[in-house]
């Protein structure tokens, strides 16, 4: 196949969040000519492609994960000319183009969900998405016990008194894909996109779409971005086997088009073997690994989850991907400030305990360069190449995120984030747009975070990204194998081709093989050329 089909096996793709990356009219709001101005410094950086969250009209329930139109771009972003350019700048930088795309679930104010709520039980118009009636004497209870993943139960009642399913916010119904027209429009939409130029999709719950058929009740909660369950019986709404219908027709709509058009899976589900089961030869492309990204900072359990990772992909002949951070979890260069082994954080408040930032830097650029330098694929979160950390002392009263509110405000769910990024540190929203407004408050704190403060700058996160990702191409790490080494005790090492990739976890320096030739490191090594504590080396053999 030519390599042109087969980009992404190896590809770094760069995940936009468009509320928060550019914003080129000063309304506080990111958008997509912003994107396009900012385009060549992701070039700089040495990425393949880029990732954009969504983008469609919406009423920002949360935060376009709630689309109502999905031919279409939100007057906040641009229009549909704003698009095409983006797309064009794109190419021609030679970067490829990912849409998000939310098959599980509408916006409230889809017009197929106002048709619905204007249409009487058992109608067409309801069986597009998943209506039923209540339990109770006076149906007033809901149809199971199911519960919403951002808190709360996930059936509404609606006046004329049946009960809709919303495994997310209320705002956001769930859609019937056991209905053929739900197949069909969702088959023309990629081909809308498509037709525009765009290199593929990140595919939203993809998990998510089937239900099992009688809805039985299922006492357990999902997390925020369940999948990830404990031992128990299998949930009802994830991972069923029907889903694989879908993507193998998608599949199909994507092979009629050239270059390499490609369906990545946002899956929360485990074992490995049931997630690689999404990128079988006639499915999906890709799958985000989220086991790697939730793994504690230890030798151990990072070498089984790239184990099993590599294992079960290779089972199915698929790339293994690799990520960190995204625009859901608490981002690594704070997570990694917590005490190891810490439970999984839904978002940090001012009054919850606060991280160790130079630690978690610290472990954050030793993590990504074990990630760059693992076979496969590998997605970054715009401004972690920064180096940034979340906000984690944001006032309450700005957060969005409609996780805070479902849950009783027992979690402070996803805002801090998704803060507007850094770009000159001496300029209004430090550059993020050309005013002071921000449609999330940015950290005092955020100025020596700012591009401009680290270009140029030797031993700047955004230098060691740079750097990273052009000895990775330059070596071909992403289409190596990987083979483990003995290191030295508390250290993680393998070999990539000719390149030897050590972490060290533990409290002593690590010497590195006699001979070996330092390309880079995380932080600089000791005085005696040993790799200290939190610190990721690559060196030739
Ligand atoms: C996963 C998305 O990444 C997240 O941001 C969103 O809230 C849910 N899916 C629901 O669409």
């Amino acid at each position: 196949m030519p390599r042109t089909d087969t980009w992404w096996r190896d590809a770094v793709i760069y995940q936009v969040y468009p509320r928060s990356f550019a914003d080129s009219d000063g309304d506080g709001m990111g958008d997509l000519p912003g994107i396009t101005a900012r385009l060549q410094h992701l070039k700089d950086l040495g990425i393949d492609a880029v990732w954009l969250s969504p983008f469609y009209p919406s009423p920002q329930r949360d935060a376009g994960y709630d689309v109502s139109d999905y031919r279409s771009i939100d007057p906040r972003f641009g229009d549909l000319g704003d698009a095409d350019k983006l797309i064009a700048e794109a190419h021609s930088l030679g970067l490829k183009f990912i849409v998000d795309l939310v098959p599980n679930h509408t916006s409230g104010e889809h017009e197929w969900f106002q048709a619905a709520l204007a249409a009487p039980p058992g109608s067409p118009e309801r069986e597009r998405y998943i209506f039923r009636d209540g339990k109770g004497p006076d149906g007033g209870e809901p149809p199971n016990s199911w519960q919403s993943v951002f808190g709360g139960g996930a059936w509404q009642r609606v006046p004329d008194g049946q009960w809709y399913l919303h495994l997310f916010d209320v705002s956001q119904p769930d859609l019937n894909w056991d209905n053929p027209q739900v197949r069909a429009e969702f088959a023309d939409i990629l081909r809308f996109w498509l037709d525009r130029g765009v290199d593929g999709f990140r595919v939203d719950v993809a998990h998510g779409l089937i239900k099992e058929k009688d809805l039985a009740d299922w006492t357990h909660t999902s997390a925020i971005l369940g999948g990830l369950e404990p031992a128990g019986p299998p949930p009802p709404m994830w991972d069923q086997d029907g889903v694989h219908e879908v993507y193998r027709q998608w599949r199909a709509v994507l092979d009629e088009y050239p270059g390499g058009r490609i369906l990545v899976a946002e899956a929360w589900v485990q074992p490995a073997e049931r997630l690689a089961r999404y990128v079988r030869p006639d499915e999906m492309h890709q799958a985000f690994n989220f086991p790697y990204l939730d793994a504690p900072w230890t030798a151990e359990a990072l070498r089984t989850v790239i184990d099993e990772s590599l294992a079960a992909n290779d089972a199915v002949g698929a790339t293994t991907t690799w990520v960190l951070s995204n625009h859901d979890v608490v981002r690594h260069a704070t997570r990694l400030g917590y005490p190891i082994g810490a439970a999984r954080m839904h978002g940090i408040g001012a009054d919850d305990p606060q991280p160790d930032t130079a630690l978690g830097l610290r472990r954050a650029r030793a993590a990504t360069m074990q990630m760059l330098a693992l076979p496969g694929s590998a997605y970054l979160y715009q401004g972690e190449e920064l180096g940034l950390p979340e906000h984690t002392t944001m006032p309450d009263e700005y957060r969005q995120d409609p996780a805070w509110e479902r849950s009783g405000h027992a979690e402070r769910g996803r805002d801090g984030c998704r803060v507007p990024i850094p770009w000159e540190a001496d300029a209004p929203s430090y550059g993020f747009g050309p005013t002071d407004a921000s449609w999330l408050p940015q950290p005092a704190t955020w100025a020596e975070y700012a591009l401009d403060r680290q270009q140029g700058v030797p031993g700047s996160t955004w230098e060691l990204y740079r750097a990273a990702l052009a000895v990775r191409r330059e070596h071909g790490l992403g289409g190596g194998e990987l083979a483990w080494q003995d290191g030295p005790a508390g250290t993680l090492a393998f070999r990539n081709g000719d390149v030897l990739v050590l972490t060290n976890f533990g409290t002593e320096p690590a010497g590195l093989p006699a001979g070996a030739r330092l390309l880079l490191s995380s932080e600089p090594l000791d005085d005696d050329g040993r790799v200290p504590t939190d610190v990721t080396a690559w060196a030739l053999l």
